[in-house]
């Protein structure tokens, strides 16, 4: 199980949601590689940002080794999941993909968390050290109903 999860920059939320599901995820013993990226390219290359490594690791997550990178066309075919943090970073991953775009693929992160509500993360990109841990806590929340979510679908694949 491969899954992505796509914000805008690659360096403030998607990397803080990476990190903390593929911890959540290891501990639960599931067999999942988490892995993100940005629809936009100004960061390519560059570490996450210094406050998202900081709630981070207050939250004893290491995220400092990952890199920035953009969204790619192949990736809706590389991953079985993909999690959008707003409805623009969703709207520029069906245009990314083209011909490849597959629906069912592709859903906004928090509503794994509020099913059907449509709600955004927040980009903390513009405010103060408060933003990044506001979205901790909500990034946080939606991990652990997606990895109960995923050791039930797991579970059931493998009965
Ligand atoms: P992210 O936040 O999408 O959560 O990584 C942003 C990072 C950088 C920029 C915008 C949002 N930027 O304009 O450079």
């Amino acid at each position: 199980m491969k899954i992505l999860i796509v914000c805008l920059g690659n360096i403030c939320r998607s990397p803080l949601a990476q990190g903390v599901l593929q911890q959540k995820c290891d501990e639960a013993g599931l067999q999942v590689k988490v892995d993100s990226a940005g629809t936009a390219g100004y960061h390519q290359g560059e570490p996450p940002h210094p406050d998202s490594i900081k709630v981070a690791q207050e939250n004893g997550i290491s995220i400092s080794h990952q890199r920035g990178r953009m969204f790619k066309t192949c990736d809706i075919q590389e991953y079985d999941k993909i999690l959008a943090m707003d409805r623009s970073n969703y709207c520029a991953i069906k245009t990314s993909s083209g011909k490849s775009w597959d629906e069912s693929k592709v859903s906004l992160f928090l509503n794994e968390l509020n099913p059907g509500k449509n709600e955004e993360v927040p980009d903390p990109w513009y405010g103060t050290y408060d933003g990044y841990k506001d979205v901790y806590k909500l990034i946080d929340a939606t991990c652990d109903r997606i990895v109960e979510k995923l050791k039930n679908e797991l579970s059931l694949a493998q009965n």
